[in-house]
């Protein structure tokens, strides 16, 4: 509130005593000696105040963050370097220029972690293909004003946003658009304070932390209340539309949430609508779709399923989709988490027969029927695929 730092009071009580230790010295010592004891401290406090200043420059990037996690942070930005310019007549290729970027392994990373996804995919691939031509233009000389690329992911909970905007930030960074490529993500009690003059500095100090890489803001509607004329949401907003407006090519917004509940906030908040430039829509899974996360999952951790769990596994996800608080793929991982521990405690309790690596690696019925979902289900004898 009185933008006062406790770490001002102890650099200012640090001073004092110095000054006090001085004036104490003067009147014991000889003033050559004085003179030399002045030179040294002047010296000292010197060196610390540039070491101080040298060591907040290098600090923070991708140590850990009261405001919000910074996932992936890169080591130096990469520059974006003057290019030599390609004469009119020149020729390019899209599919060099996409090598030389090294964004293969962006798509090879989005397909191998990601089942299904086709639109949301494809909608990377419009932005990297609108970045690509960018970039080929600029080559040229080409002049343009650079697109923006402020984003709103929607979707249920465990549809893959997160994991999405992780590969975005690497594709923007691949593509020289942002410098380091790190994502930062807030959610509301990171922006937003409870007293007044809190929240200014709270939203700016993550904006500045997410400078040069992507702010994810999850469930960003609860930045807005519209029922309460004291929040101090909507100055949060305000601010956040200023950076993203004045610094659209150092920071890219990813907004994300329920699809239905995002469409009330962008009523309710034109400006941030209107700033705005891709929506990327993340459907709910079929339950076939859960069941190929569940094997992609299985299979990177030298696991699978015998057919019967197979089966089980799709008994369990028929009757888990209709509960409250199903979270698609992440409800997928949390339950073979579970089956992975029921699997090692069945081979635990039987420690004196001999077990194969085929045991090692499969699931059985027991693993998933034990969950207390199933126990008992009916499920488990209808709803079978032929
Ligand atoms: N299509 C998918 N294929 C494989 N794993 C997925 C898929 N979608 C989500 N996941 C996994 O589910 C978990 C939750 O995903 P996340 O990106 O955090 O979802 P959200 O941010 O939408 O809640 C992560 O472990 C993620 O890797
Ligand atoms: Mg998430």
């Amino acid at each position: 509130m009185y933008g006062f730092h406790v770490r001002y009071l102890k650099t200012s009580m640090l001073l004092l005593a110095v000054l006090v230790g001085l004036s104490i010295l003067y009147s014991y010592v000889s003033r050559p000696i004085f003179v030399v004891v002045l030179g040294g401290v002047f010296i000292l406090g010197l060196s610390i105040a540039i070491g101080s200043n040298a060591w907040t420059q290098a600090g923070p990037a991708g140590t850990s963050d009261p405001e919000g996690a910074v996932t992936t942070p890169r080591r130096g930005a990469r520059r974006r370097g003057r290019v030599e310019l390609l004469s009119a007549d020149a020729t390019v290729s899209l599919a060099d220029e996409r090598r030389s970027a090294g964004i293969e392994d962006v798509f090879t990373a989005l397909d191998r972690q990601l089942v299904g996804l086709v639109p949301v995919k494809k909608k990377v691939e419009e932005v990297a293909s609108l970045l690509l031509v960018d970039r080929v233009r600029q080559r040229f000389g080409l002049e343009a004003p650079r697109p923006n690329l402020h984003m709103c992911f929607t979707g249920d909970p465990g549809t893959g946003k997160t994991t999405v905007a992780l590969q975005m930030a690497d594709l923007l960074y691949r593509l020289g658009y942002l410098e380091k490529g790190h994502l930062v993500h807030a959610m509301r009690d990171d922006l937003v304070g409870e007293f007044i003059g809190q929240t200014a500095p709270k939203t700016k100090r993550v904006l500045e932390r997410a400078m040069g890489g992507v702010l994810f803001i999850d469930e960003a509607y609860y930045l807005y209340r519209a029922a309460d004329s004291k929040d101090y949401g909507q100055e949060c907003i305000d601010i956040l539309l200023q950076f993203m407006e004045n610094n659209r090519d150092k920071l890219v917004v990813i907004l994300a949430g329920y699809r239905d509940r995002m469409d009330e906030f962008f009523e309710s908040n034109p400006g941030m609508s209107s700033r705005i430039a891709h929506h990327l829509d993340f459907a709910p899974y079929t339950l076939d779709e859960l069941l190929a996360i569940g094997r992609a999952m299985l299979d990177r951790s030298s696991y699978y399923l015998s057919p019967e769990a197979e089966l089980a596994f799709r008994d369990y996800l028929t009757v888990r989709m209709g509960q409250p608080r199903f979270a698609n793929a992440r409800s997928v991982r949390n339950e073979l988490e579970r089956s992975r521990l029921r699997h090692a405690h069945r081979l635990a309790a039987d420690p004196e027969t001999s077990r194969s690596m085929d045991d090692l690696m499969r699931i059985e019925p027991a693993d998933i029927l034990a969950s207390p979902l199933l126990t008992p289900s009916p499920l488990s004898a209808l709803n079978r695929p032929t």
